[in-house]
């Protein structure tokens, strides 16, 4: 019998956060390399489960000022430290940021205005996958692209095949597997 979608998973705790944030990190998961087919000048993109921001501020590079990062943590803590950085490395102008909570992402004002939505390391997090992606396609332009990765070490292939087959039952469909490092990836597109 397939295992529920409601599930209730730890949240990475905050010195983790730091961890993840690291720039040793970089030579594992180099973020312009992994964003860059994505990723365009004058986007709006949304990192969700964001932490310390660890993708957020180079997606803030690439998208520039006439862009926008739409920032979305459940902790507190995570945020506030990821808007110090942007601050020091002058990027806050176009990042906003959320610190949502375990009803809603806080996804509502940006119906079908996100070009490119990245989930790295925080689907298996989150309580209720379907709830998930359905509020991200909810705010996803049309055709609009969702890149997920998932920790090896923490989720099976089993257990990311019915992420994934939650997510294509909540509107999206697969385009792409990409490769990340101890990573188990997809890319998604919002059906039209
Ligand atoms: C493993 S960390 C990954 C952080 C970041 N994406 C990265 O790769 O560096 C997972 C993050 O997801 C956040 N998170 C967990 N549950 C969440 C939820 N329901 N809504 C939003 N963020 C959540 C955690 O607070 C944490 O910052």
């Amino acid at each position: 019998m397939a295992k529920p979608h409601i599930m209730a998973e730890h949240v990475c705790p905050v010195w983790v956060g730091y961890l993840l944030a690291s720039p040793v990190r970089k030579l594992l998961q180099n973020p312009n390399k992994i964003l860059k087919p994505y990723v365009n000048e004058a986007m709006t993109v949304a990192d969700i489960g964001c932490a310390m921001g660890f993708f957020s501020l180079p997606l803030a590079r690439m998208v520039g000022p006439n862009g926008k990062v739409i920032c979305v943590d459940i902790q507190e803590k995570m945020i506030r430290k990821l808007e110090k950085r942007a601050r020091k490395a002058g990027l806050s102008g176009w990042i906003e940021t959320i610190i949502c909570n375990d009803k809603s992402f806080g996804l509502e004002d940006f119906k079908e205005r996100i070009d490119f939505a990245l989930a790295i390391g925080v689907v298996h997090e989150v309580p209720d996958s379907a709830r998930f992606f359905s509020e991200v396609c909810e705010a996803m332009k049309p055709a609009g692209r969702l890149l997920v990765a998932e920790p090896r070490g923490r989720v099976s292939e089993n257990d990311f095949e019915r992420t994934v087959s939650i997510a294509k039952h909540n509107g999206f469909e697969v385009t792409d597997r990409p490769q990340i490092k101890r990573g188990r990836s997809v890319l998604l597109e919002k059906k039209s």
